[in-house]
This record gives C-alpha cells, structure tokens and sequence, in this order.
C-alpha cells in the first residue's frame, strides 16, 4: 500500500480540539489513512523503499480544513442588492420583495448543469487553494424537485477531478417558491413527499437543513421536513436563529441535528439543549459581518456549556460571498471572540462533527491523512491574518 512520510514538521494533530504541537513531529500514513504520529525520534520505521516522502523543513502542519457550511452552488451575484442594502434597504426588505434567495431562484434555475458546474468550479477552487479538503454543498437555489436535484447532481460532480471530499445537503426548505407563494404548506409537502425521498433515492444528500425564520419556514414546518428526513435516513442541520429566536436550536438538539447553524439569537436554555444533544454550534462570522449584524452569537455560553463550535465561510451569493476560511477564521476571532485554537478547532475536528464525519478533523491514527503544510511555525498565526496567506502545499486524497 502506498505510504506517505511527513518529516521534519510542526504538527497540530488537533487531537482532542487542541493545538498540543508536536515539534521536529512525523507522521506515517498508509493508503491514505494515519498509521502513526509522534515525534521523529519515535518514528517507529524507517523510510521504506517506495515511500513519498514530505519534507516540511520545520513549517507547520495541520489537519486539511473543512468548509461545513457552505451554498456554494448557485449562478449569478446580488452585487445589486448589496447596493440596495447599502441604500439602506434591509435583507429582510428585500427578501419579502421578491428579491434575495428567489433572485438566485431565478437565476439558478436558468442555468444548465455545465454552466453551475463552470461558475460554482471555480469558488470550489478558490476554497481549495486555502488547505479545504472537505466541502459541504446545500441545495437551495432550485426550489422544485427537478432542479434542487440538478444542484445536487452539480455539487456532486465537482469532486470529480479534484482532491475534495464534497458532501451535500438538502436544503429545499430555504424559501417558498414564486409558483408555491402564498402556500408554503403545500411546498412543505413537496419537500417532504417528493424532494426528500427522490434525493434519498438517488443518493444525492447526505443531510436534510431548513431554514427556520420568519422569513422562512415555522418551526412546526421544520418539523416536518425533520421527520420526513429521519423516515429516509438523512443526517438533519439547521439554519436556527439567524435573524430572530425561533428557538431554532432546542429544535434541531430535539432531532438529534448533527448541527445548528448561525445562532445569532440563541438563548441560553437553547445552548444547553445543543450541549445535552451533543450538536455541533456551526458559527457563521461572514454572514453577521456582510449583513452588519449587531448580535453576536451566545459563544461564552457556548463555551461553558461545553458545546463544539465549529466556523465556516456560509458561501452564498446573498448574506457571505466569500470562499476563504481563513479569513472566516479571523473573523470568528476578531467579530465573536474565539480564540485562535478554538478557530482552528472549528474548521477541523469540530467542523468534521457537524458533518457527522468521524474520520477527519485531526491527525492521529485511524483518521484520514489530508494535511496542509503552512507558512508559519504557530498555529495561531493562521487566524492572525486577514488575508493574503495561501499553504505551501496540500495533500488530500479524493473522496475514498
Ligand atoms: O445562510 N439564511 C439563509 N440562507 C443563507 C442566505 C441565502 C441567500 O441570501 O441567498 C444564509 O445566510
Ligand atoms: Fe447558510
């Protein structure tokens, strides 16, 4: 089996969520998979005649990061109502007026599978230049069962050619279509009788989300997309007190959600239904920043309830157009607080829970060996910058 040598490296296992580095660290990997890591002198073998070997010259490793959270297939921009808000026209104004998701609707239905594939291929690459090798795609821009599933198909088919593992996510209950307007019970039951079970079928998604607002589904509608989500076997997430407290997190912490997205308006009797669930708070810093939200998520009781946090860029054309993690990285530090390991946690292990991925996030045995070289020595300096940093190399395999 081929294996991999990494030598002469600082490593940030991340086991356990933190930094614990190992100076002058080697790492062993067999088809792909950690067999050994620990400092060299340890090193339990010698090079083998036929092994790669990396030689990171004293530079920091870490984990392969992981974009948990992202929308990342859609066609078109929103660069107009970026100037509408700027005009001082709300996200909120603008959904209601037909604007917002459904403008990329329209857009995203419009385009063909090659054009999404073109289009979406290269924020894909963007993500990737940065050290991501695991992606989270949600439908959402389709909104009828044809094209949520072309989505799907696109998401899908962008890990072909590339060394990414893509995973996706139904995310149909994201708003009510034109042609559903006015009924968005009856929308419901085409996600939860037609969509769900052609996605599950087909075995395009491996988690159902919704997004639960006022400005999107009532919590008693999630239920339902919940439920028909479990019938079929689907992970369930949540996009749960973004702009208002639905108490969208006791909700998915009652599914056993590997995940509850935003949180912005989480109180703290939600926090402690997240920590008693065990769900993964996936926070979404870009979002608050591009929205220019003032309430920040509840992170010191996060924190002292014990519940993993994990960040990711939210990628979509409405509330976050960004694909850098690394930036997000910062702006999780500097907008709501989280320390620099806490940030590096949260797009490694932490983020591979709310994917509910156990074979990721870290580097010790048994775990997947996709890891980035960096330049930099401390782990922190990953969060430290704004921009600009880009790793010396990235070795992933594809999807296994
Ligand atoms: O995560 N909140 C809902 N969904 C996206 C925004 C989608 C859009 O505006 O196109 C989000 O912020
Ligand atoms: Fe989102």
């Amino acid at each position: 089996m081929a294996r991999t040598l990494l030598v002469n490296a600082r490593i940030a296992t991340m086991r356990g969520g933190r930094y614990s580095t190992i100076d002058d660290g080697a790492m062993i990997a067999e088809g792909g998979v950690v067999s050994w890591v620990g400092p060299r002198e340890l090193a339990p073998t010698l090079k083998r005649a036929g092994d790669e070997v990396v030689d990171a010259k004293g530079a920091l490793v870490t984990p392969g990061l992981i974009d948990c959270h992202t929308h990342l297939v859609y066609a078109g921009n929103r660069a107009r109502e970026f100037e509408m808000r700027l005009g001082g026209a709300s996200y909120e104004d603008i959904a209601r007026a037909g604007g917002g998701i459904l403008s990329t609707v329209k857009a995203t239905r419009a385009a063909s599978e090659a054009q999404l594939a073109r289009e979406s291929g290269s924020r894909l690459d963007a993500m990737l230049s940065e050290g991501v090798t695991t992606v989270e795609i949600k439908s959402g821009y389709g909104l009828d069962v044809e094209n949520e599933l072309k989505c799907l198909r696109v998401a899908r088919g962008l890990a072909e050619g590339r060394k990414v593992t893509i995973t996706t996510t139904l995310l149909g209950a994201h708003a009510v279509p034109p042609e559903f307007k006015g009924r968005a019970d009856d929308y419901v039951s085409l996600v939860c009788e037609e969509l769900i079970p052609q996605a599950a079928k087909a075995g395009l998604a491996d988690a159902v989300d919704a997004f639960c607002e006022g400005i999107g589904f009532s919590p008693q509608q999630t239920r339902r997309v919940f439920d028909a989500a479990r019938t079929h076997g689907l992970k369930v997430k949540l996009h749960a007190d973004q702009l208002s407290n639905l108490h969208g997190a006791a909700l998915a912490a009652e599914y056993h959600a590997v995940s509850a997205d935003h949180l912005e308006h989480t109180d703290l009797a939600g926090v402690k239904r997240l920590a008693a669930a065990g769900t993964v708070a996936v926070l979404l810093p870009g979002a608050f920043y591009f929205l220019r939200e003032s309430k920040v998520p509840p992170v010191v009781a996060l924190r002292a309830e014990g519940v993993p946090m994990a960040i990711a860029t939210d990628c979509n054309p409405g509330t976050s157009p960004s694909t850098s993690i690394l930036n997000t990285m910062n702006m999780a530090c500097t907008l709501f607080r989280l320390t620099p390991e806490e940030a590096l946690a949260g797009v490694t292990m932490h983020a591979a829970r709310a994917l509910g991925l156990q074979d990721r996030g870290a580097l010790e045995p048994g775990k997947r060996a996709d890891f980035v070289v960096w330049d930099a020595t401390d782990p922190a300096e990953l969060a430290w910058t704004i921009a600009g940093r880009k790793p010396l190399s990235v070795i992933a395999r594809p999807r296994g």
